[in-house]
C-alpha cells in the first residue's frame, strides 16, 4: 500500500513509517518539522493547522502523491502544555479537520490517533473499555482536542461514509522519544535526570498508575489496524491500544534507576492540572478485532528504552544539558485551579 502519515517526524510517526517500509509498503509523510531520526522516506514540510480552502489532491492546494490510506498522527501531543496554551488544542482540531477533509475528497480510509485522555481522570473503573468514554466530561484542553477529533471522525463516517479506525494510545515509550528540548516525556526525562544525578519529581504522587506501552507494541497494533481497515475486515471502530497493565510511576522510576545502577532522588508532588492519575486499558476489543497481543511488559520495555537512550546519548553527548522545563513554573501557577465538582468527578 501507499500510506500517508501526518506527524511523520514524531515518535510514533517515525517508528510507524520505518515499520511500514520494512513490511514493503510505501510511505509519504507530512510534518511541519524536519525528521531528525531518519531520511528513509519522503515527506513534505507543511503546517497542517492553517485554515485552508483547497483540498483537491492534497491540503492547501499542494499535490500529494496518490495514497491508499492516511494515518493522522500530527498533533500537539503534550497534555499540560495544552492546558497552558489552549490555542494549540484548537490547532489539533483544525489539523484533524484538514486531514479529514482531504480523506473525504479522496475517499481514503482514515486512522486517527486519539488518547486515553478522552476518558478523563475519573477513577471510576478497574479497566477502561472503549464504551465508557463520557464526552460530557472533559479533563483538559488536550482531552478536548482528542474528543473533538473523534467527534469529527464519527460525524464524517455518518455524513460522508468515511471508513475509519480510532486508536486510543497510552504513554507510548521507547525509541525516538527523547528529543527532550522539544517535548518532555516522563520516561526519557527520568533517564536523562538520573544520568545527570538530578532529582526527579513524580507529579500525581506515589499511587499514580498508568498503562505504559512499549513503542513496538503500539506500532504492531496500528499496523494490524491499517491492514484490517484497508481490507475492510475491521471498519469504523474505536480501539484502545496499550499494554493492559497498570504500573506506578514510582515503580517506573525505580526500574530506570536499577537499569542505570543509580539511586533515585524522588520528590512526590500533586498532579499537574488536567493530567490523568489512574488508567489501565481494557484491551479485549483490540484482541478480538485485530489479534493484538502486546509483548513487552514495563520492566523489559524500560531495559530496552534505557539501552536505546544510552546508545543515542553516546552519539549525542551535546544533549547532556539541563532541560528548559518551563512546566515547573506553570505547575505552581495552575495547581490551585483543580476545582472539579465532586459530583462530576465521581460519576
Ligand atoms: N506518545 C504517546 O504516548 C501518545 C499517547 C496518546 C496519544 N498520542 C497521540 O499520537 C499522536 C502521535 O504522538 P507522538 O508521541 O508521535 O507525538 P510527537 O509530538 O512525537 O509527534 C507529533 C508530530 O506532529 C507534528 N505536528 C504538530 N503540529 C503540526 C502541524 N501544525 N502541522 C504538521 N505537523 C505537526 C509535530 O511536529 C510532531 O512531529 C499524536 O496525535 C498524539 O496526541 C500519543
Amino acid at each position: 500500500m501507499k500510506i500517508l502519515i501526518t506527524g511523520s517526524s514524531g515518535q510514533i510517526g517515525t517508528n510507524l513509517a520505518l515499520r511500514l517500509l520494512e513490511d514493503g509498503h510505501e510511505v509519504f509523510g507530512v510534518d511541519k518539522r524536519r525528521n531528525t531520526w531518519t531520511d528513509e522516506f519522503q515527506y513534505l514540510l507543511q503546517d497542517l493547522a492553517g485554515h485552508y480552502a483547497a483540498f483537491a489532491g492534497g491540503i492547501n492546494g499542494v499535490e500529494y502523491p496518490e495514497v491508499d490510506l492516511v494515518v493522522h498522527l500530527a498533533a500537539h501531543a503534550k497534555v499540560h502544555q495544552l492546558v497552558r496554551q489552549p490555542e494549540r488544542a484548537l490547532e489539533n482540531a483544525v489539523m484533524t479537520f484538514n486531514v479529514l477533509e482531504y480523506a473525504r475528497q479522496r475517499n481514503i480510509p482514515f486512522v486517527f490517533a486519539s488518547s486515553r485522555e478522552v476518558y478523563g481522570d475519573v477513577h471510576r473503573f478497574e479497566e477502561y473499555g472503549e464504551q465508557v468514554a463520557d464526552f460530557a466530561y472533559t479533563e483538559s484542553t488536550y482531552s478536548a482536542s482528542k474528543i473533538a477529533g473523534e467527534a469529527f471522525v464519527y460525524s464524517y463516517a455518518r455524513c460522508y461514509g468515511l471508513r475509519y479506525l480510532v486508536f486510543r494510545f497510552s504513554n507510548v515509550y521507547g525509541r525516538f522519544d527523547n528529543d527532550l528540548q522539544r517535548m518532555v516525556r516522563v520516561i526519557p526525562l527520568f533517564i536523562h535526570s538520573m544520568l545527570r544525578n538530578e532529582p526527579i519529581t513524580i507529579y500525581g504522587g506515589r499511587d499514580k498508575t498508568l498503562d505504559f506501552t512499549y513503542v513496538d507494541d503500539c506500532i504492531d497494533g496500528i499496523v494490524r489496524g491499517i491492514e484490517a481497515l484497508a481490507a475492510e475486515r475491521v471498519v469504523n471502530q474505536t480501539i484502545n491500544l496499550a499494554f493492559g497493565r497498570g504500573n506506578t510511576l514510582v515503580h517506573c522510576a525505580e526500574r530506570i534507576a536499577a537499569e542505570l545502577g543509580t539511586e533515585t532522588q524522588m520528590t512526590l508532588a500533586p498532579s499537574l492540572l488536567g493530567e490523568v492519575t489512574h488508567y489501565v486499558a481494557d484491551l479485549a476489543k483490540a484482541r478480538d478485532l485485530l489479534g493484538y497481543s502486546p509483548k513487552i511488559a514495563l520492566d523489559e520495555g524500560i531495559a530496552r528504552a534505557v539501552a536505546w537512550f544510552l546508545e543515542h546519548r553516546a552519539e549525542h553527548p551535546e544533549e547532556d544539558v539541563p532541560i528548559a522545563a518551563d512546566h515547573e513554573g506553570a505547575h505552581a501557577a495552575l495547581r490551585g485551579w483543580k476545582t472539579v465538582p465532586a459530583s462530576v468527578a465521581e460519576r
